[in-house]
C-alpha cells in the first residue's frame, strides 16, 4: 500500500514537472512576455485582483513588457487601441466564455444579456433588452425619476456637511454617491411599488450598499480561480456565508430582501409594477405585446433586473465619485465655473436638454483618467478569429482568452502623448472631426455589440448629479483619491469641501 502511494506521488510530480515544462516553454502563448508565476497559474492573477491594485500591476507590465504581456497561462493582455478595436469590436468570432458564470459554471439558470457566451443569442436578447427600455428615446423618460434622486442626494449632502464657521464644510461624498446610484437605479429598474422612495433608507435595505459592492468583488473573484468560485457556490458554503438577515418583522433586508422582493414582484405579481404611471425599465419589457418576438418571459426579465442591479449602480458610483473629485481640485475649478455658466444657460425649465459639451468633456476624461471598470473584460478567441490582432505576427489558438484593460489604455501615453497623466477635459473639445476622432479612443463603455446599453442612462445621471451639485456648490477636494479595482473602482473616502453659491446661505 505505502509503495502504490509512493509511486502515485511520484507520477503526480513528474506529470506537475511536465506540465510545468509544456506551459513555460512549448505551450503556443510560451513565446509571450509575462510575470513568471502568470506561466504556470491562474493564482499570481487572483491575489493581485483581491490586492485591489490589480490595474496598476497591469499598467505596470505592460510598460515593461510592451503591447503584449501574457497575464496567465491561457490569457493574453493587449494594450493598444488597435488592439482593443479587434478583441471587443464588432467581431463574430471573439466570443464571451465560461469567466462570465462567476464560477458556476454552465448554468440551468437564465443567462442575462451579460453572462451570455453566443454572440448569435446575445444579438436576440439584445433586441428584447435595450430596443424597450434603454434606447436614448426611453431612457429619456426616466428624466423625472432621476431629479427626484437627485434632489435626495442634495439634501443627505446638506445634512451631513460638517458644520464650520466659514460657511464651508466638508463631507465624504464617497458613501452619499453609493446611495444615490443604488436608490435611483432600484426606482428606474422596479418603479415605486418595489423601491420605495429613496430605497436605501428603507428597513429592507439593510446593509445592501456594502453587501453589493462585496458581491462584485467576489463574483470576479470566482471567475479568476474557478475551483475556488465552484467551492463559493457549493450549497454549503452559501448557506454559511450567505445567510439572510431578517427585520424585526422577518422581511429579509439586504441583497437578498431585494431579490426576495424582485423576484415576487416580477414573478408572482408584475402587475405591480406593469400599473405604475411612472416609466421604468421592468415596466417596459412587461408593457410589450405578447404575440411580439422581442417579449420577455418573466424569468428571462428577472435575470435582466438582478443583472442590472450589478451592472449600474457601482459603475456609475465610481465614475460619480471620480468626477466630483477631479471638479474639486485646483484645476476643476475652471470647469466647475464652465459647468454652471452652461446650466445657467440651459436654464432650470429644460431638463431634457443635451449633455453640454464641456460637462461631456470633464465626464470623458475622468473616465480615461480614472478608469470606472478597471478590471479588463475577458473575451475567447473561436475559430475564424485565430488572426484578428493585428499586433501578433502568428496565429493564436482557439480557446485562447484575450482582453485589453480600459485603465491600461487610459494611461497610454502612446494613445494620449505626454500629458497622459494630466488631467485635461480640453482634449475632448474642438471642431467636429476632433471630436469624432476623440471618440474612437473612448473606451469607458466598451465598444461593439457587447458594450455597456446603460451608456445613456448612466451619462444621464451622471450629468444631472454634477449639474445640480456645481449650481448649488462650489467643490473643494480635500487630500487624495484612493480606491480599489474589485471589478469597477470602489471608493471608500472623498472628502469634498462645499461652500454654498447662493449668498442667502
Ligand atoms: C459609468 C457607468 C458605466 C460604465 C463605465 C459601464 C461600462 C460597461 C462596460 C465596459 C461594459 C462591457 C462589459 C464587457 O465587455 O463584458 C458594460 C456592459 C454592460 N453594462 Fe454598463 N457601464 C455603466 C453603467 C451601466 C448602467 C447604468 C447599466 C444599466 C442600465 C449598465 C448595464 C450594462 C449591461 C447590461 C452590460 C452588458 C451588455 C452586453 O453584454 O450586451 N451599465 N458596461
Amino acid at each position: 500500500m505505502t509503495s502504490l502511494i509512493f509511486i502515485l506521488a511520484q507520477l503526480a510530480v513528474v506529470s506537475l514537472v511536465i506540465r510545468g515544462v509544456y506551459l513555460c516553454y512549448f505551450h503556443p502563448l510560451a513565446r509571450y512576455p509575462g510575470p513568471f508565476w502568470a506561466r504556470f497559474t491562474n493564482l499570481w492573477r487572483f491575489f493581485t485582483f483581491l490586492g485591489g491594485h490589480h490595474h496598476l500591476s497591469e499598467h505596470y507590465l505592460h510598460e515593461k513588457y510592451g503591447r503584449v504581456v501574457r497575464v496567465a497561462p491561457n490569457w493574453l493582455s493587449f494594450s493598444s487601441l488597435q488592439d482593443f478595436d479587434a478583441i471587443y469590436g464588432f467581431n463574430k468570432s471573439v466570443e464571451k466564455g465560461d469567466f462570465f458564470t462567476f464560477g458556476r459554471g454552465p448554468s440551468q439558470r437564465e443567462m442575462s444579456i451579460f453572462s451570455t457566451k453566443s454572440n448569435a443569442v446575445h444579438r436576440q436578447k439584445k433586441k428584447k433588452v435595450f430596443g424597450p427600455a434603454l434606447s436614448g428615446t426611453k431612457v429619456g423618460k426616466y428624466e423625472s425619476v432621476v431629479t427626484k434622486h437627485v434632489a435626495v442626494l442634495l439634501s443627505r449632502l446638506e445634512s451631513s456637511r460638517r458644520p464650520a464657521d466659514d460657511g464651508i464644510a466638508a463631507v465624504n461624498v464617497a458613501p452619499l454617491m453609493t446611495q444615490f446610484t443604488l436608490d435611483t437605479m432600484l426606482e428606474i429598474l422596479f418603479g415605486p411599488a418595489l423601491a420605495s422612495h429613496p430605497y436605501t433608507d428603507s428597513a429592507a435595505a439593510g446593509d445592501i450598499c456594502s453587501q453589493l459592492r462585496k458581491t462584485t468583488k467576489m463574483a470576479w473573484s470566482f471567475s479568476l480561480w474557478p475551483t475556488y468560485g465552484w467551492v463559493m457556490n457549493s450549497r454549503t458554503v452559501s448557506a454559511l456565508l450567505r445567510r439572510p438577515f431578517y427585520t424585526k418583522d422577518g422581511i429579509p433586508t439586504g441583497m437578498a430582501g431585494l431579490m426576495a422582493a424582485g423576484h415576487f414582484s416580477i414573478m408572482r405579481d408584475p402587475e405591480s409594477i406593469a400599473q405604475s404611471p411612472q416609466p421604468g425599465i421592468v415596466k417596459s419589457w412587461l408593457e410589450v405585446p405578447a404575440d411580439d418576438v422581442n417579449r420577455m418571459t418573466q424569468g428571462e426579465i428577472l435575470a435582466e433586473a438582478i443583472n442590472m442591479v450589478f451592472a449600474g449602480p457601482g459603475s456609475t458610483t465610481a465614475a460619480l465619485t471620480a468626477i466630483t473629485y477631479q471638479l474639486g481640485l485646483e484645476e476643476g475649478q475652471f470647469w466647475q465655473e464652465k459647468i454652471r455658466q452652461e446650466a445657467a444657460f440651459i436654464g432650470s425649465s429644460t431638463m431634457a436638454a443635451p449633455i453640454p459639451l464641456e460637462l461631456q468633456a470633464v465626464i470623458k476624461e475622468t473616465m480615461r483618467f480614472r478608469a470606472v471598470f478597471p478590471t479588463a473584460f475577458p473575451r475567447v478567441i473561436q475559430p475564424g478569429a485565430e488572426g484578428i490582432i493585428p499586433s501578433l505576427s502568428s496565429p493564436l489558438p482557439v480557446g485562447t482568452t484575450v482582453s485589453a484593460n480600459t485603465y491600461v489604455l487610459g494611461r497610454s501615453r502612446k494613445l494620449w502623448g505626454d500629458d497622459v497623466d494630466e488631467w485635461t477635459p480640453q482634449r475632448w473639445l474642438g471642431d467636429d472631426e476632433h471630436r469624432r476622432q476623440m471618440e474612437t479612443k473612448f473606451v469607458a463603455f466598451s465598444k461593439g455589440s457587447r458594450g455597456c446599453i446603460g451608456r445613456d442612462l448612466a451619462l444621464l445621471v451622471l450629468a444631472r448629479a454634477v449639474m445640480a451639485l456645481v449650481q448649488q456648490w462650489q467643490i473643494r477636494s480635500v487630500g487624495q483619491l484612493e480606491g480599489r479595482s474589485w471589478l469597477e473602482m470602489q471608493y471608500d473616502d472623498c472628502w469634498l469641501e462645499l461652500k454654498r453659491l447662493d449668498p442667502a446661505w
